[in-house]
């Protein structure tokens, strides 16, 4: 396994494993109307292009050979509930396809993520998490990311019968290294 950063260049292949990875782990829980939507609203080819193109934004691909297991979508930003200091970022998103799933994969990629961050001087990561993901919040947990008790609103969407309301937590390396 090997871990590459994406360029402007990987657009259109982080489109397709963003929408194909986000399609096997929620399609099931939205209307199916508002999931389209929900898709092109997120992870659409101009918008990636975007998110490679800013100064803000990081996007790393796990690979096995040439082929792409998942990515990671780290950028700088802070919102409300969050308060870790200084230098902070957000893992925005953590995916792997399902038949990469529970084999270690995701540690992986997360310790290399994490190691990299604190080695540039990063003090806080902090991401939005959906009550009911026990996998990733296992993981996160394990990683030494809290609960902040705060939460923010995923989408405008409805997931089942519920608003799609995620949990924020954060880790800040000072306090776990401390
Ligand atoms: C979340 C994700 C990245 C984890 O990667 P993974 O390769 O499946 O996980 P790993 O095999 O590395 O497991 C790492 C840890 O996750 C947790 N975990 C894994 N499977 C779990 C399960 N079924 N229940 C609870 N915790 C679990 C455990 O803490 C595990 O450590 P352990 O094996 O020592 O107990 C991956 O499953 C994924 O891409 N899921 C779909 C997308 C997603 O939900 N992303 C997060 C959005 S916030």
């Amino acid at each position: 396994m090997h871990i590459r950063q994406a360029t402007l260049a990987d657009a259109e292949i982080l489109s397709r494993i963003a929408i194909s990875t986000f399609t096997e782990t929620w399609e099931r829980y939205y209307n199916p109307q508002e999931f389209q939507k929900l898709l092109v609203e997120s992870f659409d080819l101009p918008l990636m292009q975007a998110a490679l193109a800013s100064p803000s934004t990081e996007v790393y691909f796990l690979l096995e050979g040439d082929e792409i297991l998942g990515y990671a979508l780290l950028r700088n930003s802070r919102e409300p509930g969050i308060d870790g200091p200084d230098p902070i970022m957000e893992l925005q998103r953590l995916y792997l396809a399902k038949s990469a799933h529970g084999g270690g994969r995701g540690q992986y990629f997360l310790t290399w993520l994490l190691e990299t961050l604190k080695s540039r001087g990063i003090r806080t990561v902090w991401l939005g998490v959906w009550q009911g993901n026990v996998r990733a919040k296992g993981l996160y947990e394990k990683n030494g990311f809290r609960d902040t008790g705060n939460t923010h609103l995923f989408s405008n969407y409805k997931l089942g019968d519920y608003d799609d309301i995620d949990q924020l937590y954060q880790l800040v390396f000072d306090e776990t290294t401390a």
